[in-house]
């Protein structure tokens, strides 16, 4: 797994912004999705193009355009919802597909509880969409779940990033045979005793939505 901090002032002067407890949600609403389209620049550096002649008003010549089968955004219920438009604005020909995961209390295990995707994954680039890797279980779980339905390339779009999810998420995917890449504004300190990520912003899907 590779993680790949994006390191630019603009992405960090949002990100400031964002994680300010007096930022009100519709304000944080219009920077995650600033943030994501700067960080989706970055996460789509290898996605798959083909060439394509084309003509301009004065010549011929060659371009390229997103080869088939088009990557496939996933944003993770419910938080990830918050940052498909961001994502859709640079890449508005990609295909959207939506996965809802839930953390078993008892068990600890996060497990899927709805779905709308392609049935065949087989040969898509597959880009997910999650605004915090805190411990790392739901976003092992939802890889695991796109890999075994074909997807053979998986980049992951966080805000934040704590080094223990990272450290969860490479052991959770041991045996993923496809490249996975984790892009994120900002790897933080730690996480605290409820799994909150330090400083981190709080709850992203509380900021976002403002209900828990
Ligand atoms: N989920 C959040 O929304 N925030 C955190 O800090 C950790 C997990």
């Amino acid at each position: 797994m590779e993680t790949r901090v994006v390191d630019h002032p603009l992405v960090a002067h949002k990100l400031t912004t964002l994680r300010e407890e007096t930022t009100d949600s519709p304000t944080f609403r219009r920077l995650a999705d600033e943030l994501v389209t700067l960080l989706a620049y970055e996460a789509t550096r290898s996605v798959r193009v083909e060439p394509v002649a084309i003509t301009t008003p004065v010549a011929p010549t060659t371009g390229i355009r997103l080869s088939s089968p088009k990557p496939l955004v996933v944003p993770i219920l419910r938080a990830g919802l918050g940052m498909l438009d961001g994502m859709m604005r640079l890449m508005p020909t990609a295909e959207v597909g939506f996965l809802g995961m839930v953390r078993d209390e008892a068990t600890l295990e996060a497990t899927t509880y709805a779905e709308r995707l392609p049935a065949d994954l087989s040969g898509r680039q597959v880009y997910v969409l999650d605004p915090m890797l805190a411990t790392g279980g739901t976003l092992a779980a939802a890889i695991r779940f796109l890999v075994d339905r074909g997807a053979d390339d998986i980049t992951c779009i966080v805000l934040l990033a704590a080094p223990e999810g990272c450290a969860n998420l490479s052991a959770g995917l041991e045996g993923v045979d496809v490249p996975v890449t984790v892009v994120t504004a900002a790897m933080d300190e730690r996480l605290n005793e409820h799994g909150y990520i330090v400083p981190g912003l709080g709850d992203a899907g509380d900021r976002l939505y403002g209900v828990a």
